[in-house]
């Protein structure tokens, strides 16, 4: 099929690449020049593993545009993939979508019969809304023709999201024509029958549906799925959160509290994972956009809002840690092991680092950091964090009273921390990711303290598990 999208973000860039590699014509449409100079000349403008590889395999049936005028009104599918921010309200911010509705109903012909495509994440009504702006503008030009526009959202994964692009668990389409659905339908066929091979390998998620689920439903299904879907995962994190404050006290451990639950198909064990709680540019987006929208229509989104609460209250954590075991952190140095809201991705996000180093730059603290990919987005986007940025993670413990793992990055599992120790000032881990847990740190003189984990003195044999019971 002949496809256009507008926007080459995460989402519109991964669904073209992999569209245009599994044998459609794409171009990308994004006003941004420089950023299709770059992919012009092979050059992703963000990191995500694996995706550069995959654009060059699809090349030939790649084409990027910074404008209108080279656009192809005579495309099968147009796909709307631009941001929309969060307002202070927590109000989706639409204008860009608009722009471009007014746009293709300045261009789209008589003859033209695209189907309109929202993928970004969008209120519950914008499909219909979207229809209607590009209805008016092609009837201010004499036309008078009705358009399809279908939701279709995206539920990749940032740093993982070619896995999620071809083997989905779920493709959720949502149509007000039949004949939008069968386009659809078709587009996605592939996927669905798994019919392509990959130039190199991408594992598929670990416990996902072969093949995918294509559920075709109404535009306002398929917009509040997304909504739910992400709510959800936003509510289990902040749930096993809580459970991991509570198990702390309680002198328990949260991996296991989690495991045992997830041995249930009903709860399952995909995020479960406790620690210093969600960033990025989707749940907290989201979920203020959900509690603004009941808002207005007088539906209060309380589950929502505890969520939202107890996944900041995870970040000042992190300070209340430092501050039981060092005491005043005015004049200590924290170490920052990692700055990404997830690993393999260099997206800050909303990450629980920048609040981590704002409260620590408010003690007083000196703050270093390191990061594999992302130092060098949080020195430009973010420049008046006081950071000490370290080339290594040797460099990072270096003095250091304290390192707060941020970020799980694979490379931090197998770090030298018996080494790394020596170098510190107070060898002190606060394991904000629960990912250090099996690696017997007390043992070569650290203050080992996860989230939700058992009490540290158990590590160091202090006591035995029996006695914590009792
Ligand atoms: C999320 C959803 O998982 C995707 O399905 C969705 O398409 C996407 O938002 C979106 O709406 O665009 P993403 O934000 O890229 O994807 O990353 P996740 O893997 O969901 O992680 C989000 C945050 O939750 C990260 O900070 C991660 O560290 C945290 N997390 C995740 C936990 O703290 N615990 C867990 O058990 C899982």
């Amino acid at each position: 099929m002949k496809i256009v999208i507008i926007g080459s973000g995460y989402v519109g860039l991964t669904t073209g690449v992999c569209l245009a590699y599994l044998g459609n014509r794409v171009t990308l449409l994004d006003p941004d020049t420089r950023k299709i100079e770059q992919l012009q000349k092979g050059i992703v403008p963000f990191y995500e593993p694996g995706l550069t590889e995959i654009l060059h395999k699809a090349s030939n049936n790649l084409e990027y545009i910074d404008g209108w005028d080279d656009f192809d009104t005579m495309s099968d599918i147009v796909m709307i993939a631009v941001g929309t921010p969060p307002k202070s309200t927590g109000e989706a911010d639409l204008s860009i979508v608009e722009e471009v509705a007014g746009s293709l109903g300045a261009r789209i012909t008589e003859a033209a019969n695209p189907i309109i495509v929202n993928k970004s994440t969008v209120p519950i009504g914008t499909a219909a809304w979207v229809k209607n702006i590009v209805e008016q503008n092609l009837r201010r030009r004499g036309i008078n023709k009705a358009v399809h526009v279908a939701s279709n959202p995206e539920f990749l994964r940032e740093g993982e999201a070619l896995a999620d692009t071809f083997y989905p668990d779920r493709i959720v389409i949502g149509v007000s024509s039949q004949f939008a659905g069968e386009v659809l339908c078709a587009l996605y066929q592939p996927l669905a029958e798994q019919a392509f091979e990959l130039p190199y390998r991408v594992s598929r998620p670990a416990g996902s549906k072969s093949p995918p689920t294509i559920m075709v439903t109404t535009p306002t299904n398929s917009e509040l799925i997304k909504y739910v879907a992400n709510s959800f995962l936003a509510v289990k994190i902040s749930f096993i959160n809580e459970f991991a404050n509570f198990t702390e006290r309680m002198g328990g451990d949260i991996l296991e509290v989690a495991k045992g639950i997830g041995l249930d198909p009903r709860i399952g064990p995909r995020f479960l994972n406790a620690g210093i709680g969600w960033g990025g540019s989707c749940f907290g987006k989201d979920t203020g956009s959900v509690i603004f929208t009941g808002e207005q229509y007088d539906c209060e989104m309380q589950l929502l809002r505890a969520a939202i609460d107890v996944n900041y209250r995870q970040r000042e954590l992190v300070i209340k840690k430092l501050k039981t075991h060092l005491r005043a952190l005015r004049g200590r140095t924290i170490g920052m092991l990692g700055l990404a809201f997830k690993p393999n991705t260099d997206d800050l996000r909303d990450a629980p680092a920048l609040d981590i180093i704002r409260l620590l730059n408010q003690e007083g603290a000196h703050v270093k950091a390191y990061d594999p990919v992302a130092m060098n987005a949080c020195r430009t986007q973010y420049p008046s964090l006081q950071t000490e940025y370290c080339a290594t993670a040797e460099k990072l413990f270096e003095g250091c009273h304290a390192v707060v793992l941020v970020t799980e990055w694979r490379e931090f599992l197998n770090l030298p921390y018996p080494e790394l120790g020596k170098r510190m000032a107070v060898q002190l881990i606060i394991d904000g990711r629960n990912v250090l847990a099996g690696h017997r740190l007390h043992e070569s003189g650290f203050h080992y303290c996860g989230v939700g984990r058992r009490d540290e003195r158990w590590e160091k044999g202090y006591l035995s598990p029996v006695e914590l019971v009792l």
